[in-house]
């Protein structure tokens, strides 16, 4: 049975077709150990770009900007999957997309890929929002080869820095006044315990890395960034007006003299290979 949180996502992303390419792709990304063009090409470099035959497979690929960067690197011996249950994205990806990659409409938690078919299941910024998180992992291991790769791009917080925590203190009573309580995804997703814990079978060499999106945007820009994200989008009306009139008000004194804001977002990426 489709739960509240499945049944909103479908929803959101035949209205909002392309939002996570949006905040991400046109923004570089750092850690400690090195910088990305963006967050989809740290995962998109974990894969190495040669002419070896591959299988790869972009669970939750959204209108599929992590293939796009895959595809372009030409290597023709590469088979690029993108799995999805929106309508609205994947139309969208087919629409951008070569012909040779194969998109499937279907749940994480059942896929219908071969066992051991696959060298790589990617994901960028999704898993944390999945159902049945344990069956989704189950689901990547099978699928997975021995020795087969999985690297995952998830939140590890939202906004960063003093942007982020205004953003929390203005968006907490709001949310809790005006927000209807839907249960996105396992708890377990946002935090590098909780990635031990869910792949502790099957999996072994697990690694992490935080990464930060760079981000300057103004507080126009900010507001028209957060309209874009589950939370802003349920509010009702009301709410969402109020929620604009103290951000604005509290993140304006905060601009550079250029008039942006300095933030980010904190992502983790998650690695590991299949037993
Ligand atoms: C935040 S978007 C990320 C899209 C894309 N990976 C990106 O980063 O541009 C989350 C995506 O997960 C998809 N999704 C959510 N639950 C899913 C599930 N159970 N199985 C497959 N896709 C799912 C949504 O339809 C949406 O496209």
């Amino acid at each position: 049975m489709t739960s509240d949180a499945e049944a909103y996502l479908k929803d959101f992303h035949q209205r909002r077709v392309g939002t996570t390419r949006r905040a991400f792709a046109t923004y570089a990304a750092r850690s400690a150990q090195a910088e990305y063009l963006s967050s989809y090409h740290a995962l998109a470099e974990r894969v190495p770009n040669d002419a070896m035959p591959r299988t790869i497979v972009d669970l939750a690929c959204g209108d599929g900007p992590l293939l796009e960067i895959l595809n372009d690197r030409g290597n023709s011996a590469t088979k690029l999957i993108g799995i999805d249950i929106s309508n609205g994205e994947l139309a969208a990806a087919r629409a951008v997309l070569s012909p040779n990659v194969r998109l499937i409409n279907e749940r994480a938690q059942a896929l219908s890929l071969e066992t051991g078919s696959a060298d790589y299941v990617l994901s960028h910024m999704a898993l944390m929002l999945m159902d049945d998180i344990e069956q989704v992992m189950g689901e990547i291991h099978r699928v997975l080869r021995k020795g087969g790769k999985f690297v995952a791009i998830v939140g590890r917080a939202f906004l960063l820095g003093e942007v982020g925590e205004v953003f929390l203190n203005v968006f907490r009573p709001i949310g809790k006044a005006h927000l209807a309580q839907i249960r996105f995804g396992d708890s377990r997703t946002r935090s590098e315990d909780g990635w031990r814990e869910l792949l502790q079978h099957g999996f072994s060499d697990i690694t992490f890395e935080d990464i930060d999106v760079d981000w300057l945007p103004t507080p126009e820009q900010l507001w028209q960034s957060m309209l874009e994200t589950y939370d802003t989008d349920r509010m009702p009306e009301a709410g969402r007006e109020q929620f604009k009139r103290e951000l604005l008000t509290a993140v304006t004194p905060m601009q550079r003299e250029d008039g942006k804001l300095k933030t980010g977002w904190a992502l983790r990426l998650v690695h590991a290979s299949a037993e």
